[in-house]
């Protein structure tokens, strides 16, 4: 990722992010970023950059053409016009959800205004996205610029040293962190809670929760009723388990939106996906006016899949079996050699999964998601969550099946996702006998209504 930032004061974009962790991450080569001067590029003999507004008023107005120069020249050999972000009070308030879309691009430009701000013809000609980081007045946009950065960066692979997965770490996106201890056990007459002393993974997440939800109800009563509406939600699907685990637990790890939600018509939203539960056609109509038309669906009700093909015309269907897991206790494992894999088994992971979407692995190897089963220092196996919770991408070397390889790196999985507190559960395409013997073989529970992915 590369961020550009236009500014009159380049000295503090890059004393601000020459330090610490960013300055590191950038000494690596994970980021880069470059901080344009806008004075560089007028063309005023005495270097101006400023003239007063028409109209009358106070304060000067930064003029179009050095903006507009400076922009050509971040630009200029660029393919793709990038996401050009103007920070302004006015704008967008910026928040974690619009770090972690950012996040995803190639190039990001910002433009700092100051004194009373910049021409609005040049701010129309290149601006994509006007941005606030919250409501009050800074002096100029150098701050929020440094802000802004600051929470994409440290979402890109390699910035932090992150080597377990979002996805099967304890998270509740919803919530507040708990409170963290190190040592003296004791500080200043105050003992470090017994619990987290016990060495007893479950009891400590428990009590993390409890005090998350405790923490989140005093001090952010908005993010509280979020996380209790998602709560009862949960609780209602629950009364099916086996056909909804796919929404409850998205809701649980933090990663759906709710879109509708009125008694069992539930529609939730995960990125470019929409998991829909009717109660009768009126209401699965009505729902689906809120999904955009490129969207893919998931829907486990037959009567849902049949509107979708008749009256909204959809032609992609994949048909599968729902497996959940139940148990709470590790199952044992053949294979113990299984590691995390990182972005350098792209190659690999593309030649042997044969549903491999180029863009979708390089993201799940990115948010180290995926597992590799090894015989010595060679790979033989990779297992994966897919980014709405379920595990799939399956796969073992020729030689090494039918010895416990694939049945190992499920397990492992499904050991890593139960002591986090998650419900593991997976897809299994139609015909897939092996994958539904091995679910049944580990103990996973099948459910009797079928499940359709939907695209196109
Ligand atoms: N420029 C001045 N104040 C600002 C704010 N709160 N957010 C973004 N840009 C700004």
């Amino acid at each position: 990722m590369k961020f550009h930032v236009m500014t009159l004061f380049p000295e503090m974009i890059e004393n601000g992010l020459g330090t610490s962790i960013l300055g590191k991450a950038a000494q690596k080569g994970v980021i880069s970023y470059e901080a344009v001067n806008i004075r560089d590029y007028t063309l005023d003999k005495h270097g101006k950059v400023d003239d007063y507004p028409y109209g009358g008023g106070a304060g000067m107005l930064i003029q179009a053409q050095p903006v507009y120069d400076a922009y050509q020249a971040i630009t200029g050999d660029l393919t793709q016009k990038p996401r050009t972000i103007y920070l302004t009070p006015q704008g967008r308030q910026f928040d974690q959800k619009m770090a972690t879309e950012l996040a995803k691009e190639k190039e990001l430009v910002f433009v700092c205004g100051h004194y009373e701000g910049i021409d609005e013809r040049v701010l129309e000609e290149i601006v994509t996205d006007y941005v606030s980081i919250g409501d009050y007045v800074l002096t100029g946009g150098e701050l929020p610029v440094m802000v802004m950065i600051d929470a994409i960066a440290r979402l890109i692979p390699g910035v932090l040293h992150n080597d377990v997965s979002a996805e099967t770490e304890t998270f509740h996106n919803d919530l507040l962190e708990y409170p963290q201890y190190s040592r003296p056990e004791v500080w200043n007459g105050k003992k470090v809670p017994e619990v987290l002393l016990s060495g007893n993974t479950k009891k400590v997440n428990e009590w993390r929760l409890e005090q998350s939800i405790q923490k989140t109800k005093e001090r952010r009563p908005d993010l509280y009723a979020k996380y209790q509406q998602k709560q009862e939600i949960i609780k209602r699907l629950a009364k099916k388990k086996r056909q909804n685990i796919h929404m409850m637990e998205l809701l649980h790890r933090g990663l759906g939106e709710v879109v509708y939600d009125k008694g069992m018509d539930i529609l939730l939203k995960f990125e470019n996906l929409y998991m829909i539960h009717a109660v009768d056609v009126l209401s699965a109509g009505k729902m689906f006016m809120q999904i955009p038309k490129d969207a893919m669906i998931i829907t486990t009700q037959a009567f849902v899949r049949d509107m979708l093909e008749n009256v909204y015309d959809k032609t992609g269907f994949c048909k599968c079996t729902q497996a959940l897991c139940t148990r709470k206790e590790a199952l044992p494992m053949k294979y113990k050699d299984i590691r995390v894999l990182d972005g350098s088994y792209f190659d690999y992971v593309m030649e042997h999964y044969n549903l491999a979407n180029p863009e979708n692995i390089k993201e799940r190897l990115n948010a180290s998601a995926m597992y590799g089963a090894f015989d010595g220092d060679r790979i033989i196996g990779f297992v994966g969550v897919h980014n709405e919770g379920s595990m799939g991408m399956l796969f073992v070397e020729e030689d090494y099946r039918h010895k416990g390889v694939g049945a190992s790196l499920e397990s492992y999985l499904i050991n890593l996702q139960i002591s986090n507190g998650f419900t593991p559960y997976c897809h299994i395409i139609e015909g897939n006998e092996e994958s539904l013997a091995l679910q049944e073989k580990l103990g996973l529970y099948l459910s009797d209504t079928p499940l359709w992915w939907v695209w196109k």
